[in-house]
């Protein structure tokens, strides 16, 4: 089966259980200054989770594009990937363990017809300190599932990893882990969660590749948690009840819910039977293209020299999705990382014996063939992308060569490599840090890591990553500030439509307690008279005190009403719209946002001022505003 048919099955199975499919979101988060990417499918969903109400419902499915920086390095074995596509099916308020456990067992064994004895699942081993019941309600419901498959499954109080890898399996199929192993929240660990944060305890289904021995070198003793590629989990239900208090205890959310994640690459691969996830569907095409364009086998070649293959592969399609959605190379935050997607795919490119640039196209065909029925953006764009990606590619092809001559001198000259070198080499030869430093690791050439940490600070700026979750007084920064702040984004966007034209729209758009960040097309500096402008009618419509209200719209009677959007954004049928002003003389302003908002314009009390306009890639341009 390959990717299509399998997200078609989930989505038609979780339709039959009453739920509605909802597109999947951006891969750029909105108004959400947290993270650069959309790593996880409940992002998108977590003001529904917290309580709002979602216009299409309670029971929620979709496949969201996903993409983890900080797997980045991990990429290069055999289940690791960026970016992946997380299925997703959600609760809010409505159903709870019973039929979650249930519908995905009977999705994975009935519907997809994998065996059951291949399946093997953890629980929430509880946490004493923070009130954390164990998740004994979850292993009932399991042993009862495995039970109508004629299956008894023994349940294992297994602890932490560590002592799994000591005492193994021991004949269970259901393992209580404790710790952070399964709990889930965005930012993992229990004690660690901020004020706010939702969270729930998780249960993971682990299939058992038969033929994969187990290797010692990961551990005494083989269990679900180990890393030698025997298990492979292929998704997690998490029961989303619990929020972080001020006091650092856990207390109920408003409403119990469901946040379900699998990867869909991962169900393709254990279908297929195979551990290699590149061995499964669109990534064995690519890898395919790669084998024929350099003449090196692939399946012949030594697990060392899969790695190129395999983040070619990865990163290409990585960088397809991101340029449907928007984001350019560049040097900070989301065009960095785009950046050194394109590069390492390079630089991996030479190590098979691809000499020129001319793979890189077809992959990206390859890519927008495959996903263009499920993801519109990309058949939009595709000539865009691969025109963005040959470009950037070049840019540093040119100096590729050059610059691993120079790293073979840096190198010798000191027989170490040092932060100057690395910043040379970035510099000059537009190698990105991470890249002379894996380098040198293959080399074994040491790199002066004392150094480094001195440079470690501009570093710090230049990979922010998606991981590095930077947390502003909760999750969906929802105090005060950014509230004001995000309906004066509404009141600036429809204020540089009236100014500077209707091509106007929100591309970018990041909210602190501090300050708002908008980026949007326009080809021009924009005029001392027309950042006045915005402002003056910026600062009429606070004055004005106009209401702010939300209303539930079809979506095709929204863009009627000339409700604006968010560029790339897919929405589902029914969308909540934002509007400020009064229906008697016309909104001011409609957009299509799930909040959360002032609920008068007049609350923003202040001035607002625009701070900064100025580039930040060919015709996109970004201000920087507050309110004084
Ligand atoms: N949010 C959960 C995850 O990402 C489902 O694993």
């Amino acid at each position: 089966m390959d990717l299509e048919q399998i997200r078609n099955r989930y989505l038609k199975f979780f339709e039959r259980q009453g739920h509605v499919i909802i597109p999947s979101a951006s891969l750029i988060p909105e108004n959400d200054p947290t993270t650069l990417f959309t790593g996880a499918g409940m992002q998108p969903i977590l003001p529904y989770l917290l309580g709002a109400v979602h216009p299409e419902g309670k029971r929620l499915v979709n496949s969201q594009k996903c993409f983890r920086a900080e797997d980045m390095d991990e990429v290069g074995d055999n289940r690791h990937t960026t970016f992946f596509e997380m299925l997703g099916n959600w609760s809010l308020g409505d159903y709870f363990k019973n039929e979650q456990l249930e519908w995905f067992f009977t999705f994975l064994t009935d519907d997809l017809g994998l065996s059951p004895e291949r399946l093997f699942v953890t629980v929430f081993a509880g946490e004493s300190k923070l009130n954390l019941p164990k998740d004994t309600d979850s292993v009932t419901i399991w042993k009862e599932l495995f039970k109508k498959k004629g299956i008894e499954a023994k349940d294992i109080e297994i602890g932490t990893v560590e002592n799994g890898s000591e005492v193994g399996m021991q004949g269970g199929r259901i393992f209580y882990y404790g710790g952070k192993k399964n709990w889930w929240s965005r930012v993992r660990a229990p004690e660690n969660m901020p004020v706010g944060e939702p969270g729930g305890p998780d249960s993971e289904v682990f299939f058992e590749f038969k033929d994969v021995a187990h290797d010692p070198k990961y551990g005494k003793e083989c269990h679900p948690n180990c890393d030698c590629g025997r298990f492979l989990e292929i998704g997690n239900s998490v029961f989303m009840q619990y929020i972080k208090k001020p006091d650092g205890q856990f207390g109920q959310l408003p409403q119990r819910n469901v946040d379900f994640g699998g990867g869909l690459e991962r169900i393709a691969t254990v279908l297929a039977n195979t551990p290699d996830i590149f061995k499964v569907d669109v990534l064995a095409k690519s890898i395919s293209i790669l084998e024929k364009r350099s003449g090196t086998s692939y399946e012949k070649s030594s697990d060392d020299l899969k790695r190129p293959f395999r983040i070619i592969a990865d990163h290409i399609r990585a960088a397809v999705f991101m340029g449907a959605d928007g984001v350019v190379p560049g040097n900070k935050d989301r065009g960095y990382i785009l950046r050194r997607l394109v590069r390492r795919a390079l630089f991996n490119a030479k190590r098979i014996g691809l000499t020129d640039t001319e793979w890189l196209p077809a992959l990206v065909d390859l890519y927008a063939d495959t996903y263009r029925d499920f993801y519109a953006e990309i058949d939009e764009h595709q000539e865009e992308i691969r025109s963005m990606l040959i470009d950037e590619a070049e840019k540093f092809y040119k100096t590729l060569e050059a610059g691993l001559k120079q790293f073979e001198r840096l190198a010798r000259k000191e027989n170490t490599l040092t932060a100057a070198d690395i910043f040379d080499l970035y510099q000059s030869y537009g190698f990105p840090e991470e890249l002379s430093i894996e380098l040198a690791q293959e080399r074994n050439v040491p790199v002066d890591r004392k150094e480094l940490a001195v440079h470690k600070e501009k570093h710090r700026e230049l990979s922010r990553v998606a991981s590095e979750v930077k947390f502003k007084g909760g999750l969906v920064d929802t105090s005060e500030m950014s509230v004001k702040y995000h309906t004066a984004t509404h009141l600036l966007n429809q204020a540089l439509r009236q100014v500077l034209g209707m091509h106007i729209y929100q591309k970018g758009s990041n909210i602190t307690p501090e300050r708002l960040r908008f980026d949007f097309p326009h080809d021009k500096k924009m005029s001392p008279e027309e950042i006045a402008t915005v402002e003056e009618i910026v600062n009429q419509k606070i004055k004005e005190g106009l209401p702010v209200g939300n209303t539930s719209m079809n979506l095709k009677d929204a863009y009627v009403a000339g409700v604006v959007g968010v560029f790339g954004e897919r929405y589902p049928e029914v969308v909540t719209v934002y509007r400020i002003g009064n229906p008697e003389v016309g909104f001011f302003s409609q957009e299509i946002c799930g909040g959360p908002h002032v609920k008068n314009t007049s609350e923003l009390g202040q001035k607002f001022k625009i701070i900064k306009e100025e580039a930040i890639s060919q015709g996109v341009r970004r201000i920087k505003a507050v309110l004084v």
